[in-house]
Order: structure tokens, then C-alpha cells, then sequence
């Protein structure tokens, strides 16, 4: 028996999330939001959060410094079920915040990386491999250190038996550099959204892009919004629309909970259509509170909301 079903590897980082803002921002100017919300942030974060919420037993390894906001991310993970045993606490840099600037199914943002650009394989206590099931990976962009070290943690997972998952997210620098070809044949399920996808392949369209990964990849799943995702294998193909959500309060984390949905069938031995209507629905279950974690603030809200919004009967 494992410790851990889920070890969440990566960034960790406050957002400050600002509302209804009176136009963009400019330079010289200054304009109001009407709300504003400071929580706990990172793709990583927001993933290990609603995956424990789903019933996984979780923990995180990532690196924060020995400030408020370190500890308003312990406590938030804490408080979300999440083992923070793992974390690493350093006086080397400060822990990162992205400032959001939310804009109905959109937003901008603006990130400090502090802690989260540091950490890398050479800090991670090897033993943790032989404590987990799964490792989830995701924001590699973000973080120079892991994405330096990438086909050697997932090497390393390979080799003791653990499946792994990996989310890429945006570049900020939008240099786009990623090894598929040696990096996808690592990971257990890929999981980019479709506009990462065509720029991680430098594609001009979803079936290049497609064809380009096919040889390569295990499974990999393709978030589309509204529009649903897409379930690739080395043969296969299945478009599966989304549980359209017409009230959509913020689309904040979508696609970390869609991963959170996924990865929690997936570890269960779930077939992959089961875990890809599953992370659709948690995917859609975000979307109707707000920021990353506001809708999978316990089991019995997560029912109550698949069933009232979406129709659909689960179990936790
Ligand atoms: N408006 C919506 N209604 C219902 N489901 C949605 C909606 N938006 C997103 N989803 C679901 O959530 C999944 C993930 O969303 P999305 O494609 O936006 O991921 P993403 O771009 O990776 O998001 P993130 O910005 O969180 O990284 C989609 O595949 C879909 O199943
Ligand atoms: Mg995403």
C-alpha cells in the first residue's frame, strides 16, 4: 500500500483576483474592480486541492518562502486536505503571486515566480516516489528548475512504477520550447487545452497538431472550453462535448479541475471515456462558483452541484 494516491509536483503561489474592473489597465491610469478575492493559486494547487476534495489522498511537494503568503498557501492546502508535509520552506526568495484581472470567461495576469522558479529535481527527496501512485506535473513554464530536470523526474517516476500527468499551461515568455517527442512517451496522460497544444507543436491546426503528438503520446486528453475535450490515443479519437454551464460565475481553474476529475477515474482504473466525462463535469462544476477551488468545497457540494446543475449522479 501506498502513503499517497496523488503527489502534486510544481509551483505554488497567492493570487490576488480582482473583478468587475472598470475597463484594462493602462499605464498612467489607475481604475477601480469592485471585488476583489485573495486565495491560494497555482495550476498545481488549485489540481491537489479539488483532487483531495474528490476523496484522493494527496500530498504536495513544491517550495515556499517564510512569508504570509507561504502561509496562507500551507494553510490553504491544510485546510483543502492536503498533506503539506513535503513543502519546502526557504529564506532564498519570496512566494510567488499572480495578480488576476478577471474578465467574464477570460482574464490577464501578471505573475512573480519567486520560490516557485527555484525548486528543482536536486531538492525533491527522492523517497516520495516509493510513497505515491500518481504524479501530477503541470505549469512547467513557470518553473526553470523543473522544466530543466523534466525528462528526469518523469524518468525517474517510470522507473518506480508510478503513472504520471502532465499539464504544461502557457508560456509567458512564449518561446513555446517543448521536446515532445522525448518528453511524451514519459507521461502516463497528457493534458494541454487546445491553444497550448498547437503552439507546443507549432501547428496551425488541431489535426496537425494531432498527428504530430500521435506517435509519441500515451493518452492524451485536450481541453476545449466550452466546446468539451478530446481523448487521443496512439489509434483512437473521442470528441466529447462539454456539460455546458450557461451561468458560468468564472472559468478560473477549469482546467485544473477538469485534471483533478480525470486523474481521480484515472487512478481508480477507470476506462479513459469514464475519466474524460468525469473531468468534463468537474471541469463545468467549476465554473459555477468562483476561482479554482470555490465549487469543491467538500464531497456533498460536489454531488449536490453535478446533480442540480448538470444532471448527473456520482458518487465520492
Ligand atoms: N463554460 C463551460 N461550461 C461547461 N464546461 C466547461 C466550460 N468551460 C470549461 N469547461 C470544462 O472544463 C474543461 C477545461 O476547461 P478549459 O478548456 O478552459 O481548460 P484550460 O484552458 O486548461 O483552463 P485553465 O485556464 O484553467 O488552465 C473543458 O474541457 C470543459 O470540459
Ligand atoms: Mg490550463
Amino acid at each position: 500500500m501506498k502513503k499517497f494516491d496523488i503527489l502534486a509536483l510544481g509551483e505554488l503561489n497567492a493570487d490576488l483576483i480582482l473583478n468587475k474592473v472598470d475597463g484594462e489597465p493602462e499605464i498612467g491610469k489607475e481604475k477601480f474592480a469592485q471585488d476583489m478575492i485573495l486565495t491560494l493559486g497555482s495550476s498545481t494547487a488549485i489540481f491537489a486541492a479539488n483532487i483531495a476534495s474528490l476523496g484522493a489522498n494527496t500530498a504536495f511537494v513544491g517550495m515556499i518562502g517564510k512569508d504570509s503568503f507561504g502561509d496562507l498557501v500551507k494553510s490553504s492546502l491544510k485546510s483543502k486536505g492536503v498533506d503539506t508535509s513535503l513543502l519546502i520552506e526557504t529564506d532564498k526568495a519570496a512566494t510567488g503571486a499572480t495578480i488576476v484581472l478577471n474578465y467574464n470567461e477570460d482574464r490577464a495576469m501578471v505573475t512573480y515566480q519567486g520560490t516557485m522558479d527555484m525548486m528543482s529535481f536536486a531538492d525533491i527527496n527522492k523517497g516520495v516516489f516509493s510513497q505515491t501512485r500518481h504524479v501530477h506535473i503541470s505549469s512547467i513554464f513557470l518553473q526553470s528548475g523543473i522544466k530543466k530536470d523534466l525528462t528526469e523526474i518523469l524518468s525517474y517516476a517510470k522507473k518506480m512504477g508510478v503513472t504520471t500527468s502532465l499539464d504544461t499551461q502557457w508560456d509567458p515568455i512564449e518561446k513555446w520550447d517543448f521536446d515532445y517527442a522525448h518528453i511524451l512517451p514519459l507521461v502516463s496522460v497528457f493534458i494541454p487545452n487546445e491553444k497550448e497544444l498547437l503552439l507546443l507543436t507549432a501547428s496551425e491546426n488541431l489535426d496537425e497538431a494531432i498527428e504530430k503528438i500521435r506517435p509519441y503520446i500515451n493518452t492524451c486528453v485536450i481541453k476545449r472550453g466550452s466546446k468539451g475535450s478530446l481523448l487521443i490515443q496512439k489509434d483512437t479519437k473521442n470528441d466529447m462535448p462539454a456539460f455546458l454551464n450557461t451561468e458560468v460565475v468564472d472559468a478560473i481553474g477549469a482546467g485544473d479541475s477538469f485534471n483533478a476529475g480525470f486523474i481521480f477515474q484515472y487512478i481508480q482504473g477507470k476506462s479513459l471515456i469514464e475519466c474524460q466525462q468525469f473531468g468534463n463535469l468537474t471541469g463545468a462544476i467549476n465554473t459555477t462558483a468562483a476561482g479554482g477551488t470555490g465549487a469543491f468545497s467538500s464531497k456533498e457540494n460536489i454531488i449536490q452541484t453535478a446533480k442540480e446543475k448538470f444532471n448527473q449522479q456520482i458518487k465520492l
